[in-house]
């Protein structure tokens, strides 16, 4: 059962022109935290908005009991949440969801995150630098104001890679073109890649993957109410051939690069 918990906002600072970080105290929920995993948050004790809104584990804490999120305003929601200082409690429910697995031993970890699709992708680094993977990461954006996560990896020790559309930092043009270009020969052989952003560059990271026999994972986005698995909501085939549906919040958000079919 997911945790139900009254946390702590610690901060809730603007880091770019519509990104936040948020930090929140979560004694209860931090110690079931893994990467891949989200938690479900009211943005108000108000009724409206009535629905949670689903969050990635951008970043945990363990000694201190802390969970960052990286979030984007896109709507009401999260610019209610933009609104919320610190001191301020916020009801928060998790962590739920499949999380991501590990590579088998002696695979490298490549994780590919597009715009604030990064948000998934830094605990995992964390986690997996930890158990001593070998891990790359590859990092696009349209501006180069918007990679905001640069330094957090950094400080991981993970290797890390940036593209941005402007070009002013890094590899100028799309982080799928990098993908394409960077890796070598060895590399492609061996390693195991994560991927979460908008579906039409997954879509591109999984064919590379397919095109060169690679392994690995990724974290879908759909619109989401119970977060449980009890209303529907999320459901989606995984291919256009499947008879069934599954429920991205229970069965995902995690998914195999080979389950399913992504939307170009
Ligand atoms: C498992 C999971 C993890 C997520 N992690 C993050 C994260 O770490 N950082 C982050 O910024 N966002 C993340 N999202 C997306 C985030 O939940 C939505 O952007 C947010 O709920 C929008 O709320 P809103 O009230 O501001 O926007 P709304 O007013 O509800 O919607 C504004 C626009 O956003 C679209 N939208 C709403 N919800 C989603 C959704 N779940 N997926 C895709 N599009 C949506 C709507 O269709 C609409 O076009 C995640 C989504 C899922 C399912
Ligand atoms: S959001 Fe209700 S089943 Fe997934």
């Amino acid at each position: 059962m997911p945790n139900l918990e009254k946390a702590r906002v610690i901060s809730n600072n603007q880091v770019s022109t519509n990104l936040f970080e948020m930090e929140v105290k979560a004694p209860q929920v931090v110690p079931l935290c893994k990467p891949g995993q989200f938690i479900h948050l009211r943005v108000s004790d108000q009724y409206d908005p009535l629905l949670r809104r689903p969050l990635s584990l951008y970043d945990v804490d363990r000694q201190e009991n802390t969970i960052t999120l990286l979030y984007k305003v896109v709507g009401r929601g999260t610019e209610i949440l933009s609104r919320i200082t610190a001191g301020e409690y916020l009801d928060i429910m998790g962590p739920l969801g499949r999380a991501f697995s590990y590579p088998q031993a002696g695979q490298a970890a490549l994780l590919v995150g597009g715009g604030v699709g990064i948000a998934p992708l830094l605990f995992l680094a964390r986690e997996l630098l930890n158990q001593g993977y070998q891990t790359k990461v590859l990092y696009g954006t349209q501006s180069s104001d918007d990679l905001v996560a640069m330094d957090r990896f950094r400080q991981l020790g993970a290797e890390i890679w940036p593209a941005t559309m402007d070009g002013k930092i890094g590899y100028q043009g799309l982080v799928t073109d990098l993908l394409r270009e960077h890796l070598s020969v060895q590399e492609k052989e061996s390693m195991f890649i994560y991927t979460c952003g908008p579906e039409p560059m997954m879509a591109q990271v999984a064919a590379y993957a397919s095109e060169h026999g690679l392994e690995g994972q990724v974290s879908l986005e759909e619109n989401m109410a119970c977060g449980v698995g009890a209303c529907l909501g999320c459901a989606r085939q995984l291919k256009s051939s499947d008879k069934g549906y599954v429920k991205v919040c229970k069965d995902g958000p995690v998914f195999g690069l080979r389950e399913l079919e992504l939307n170009p």
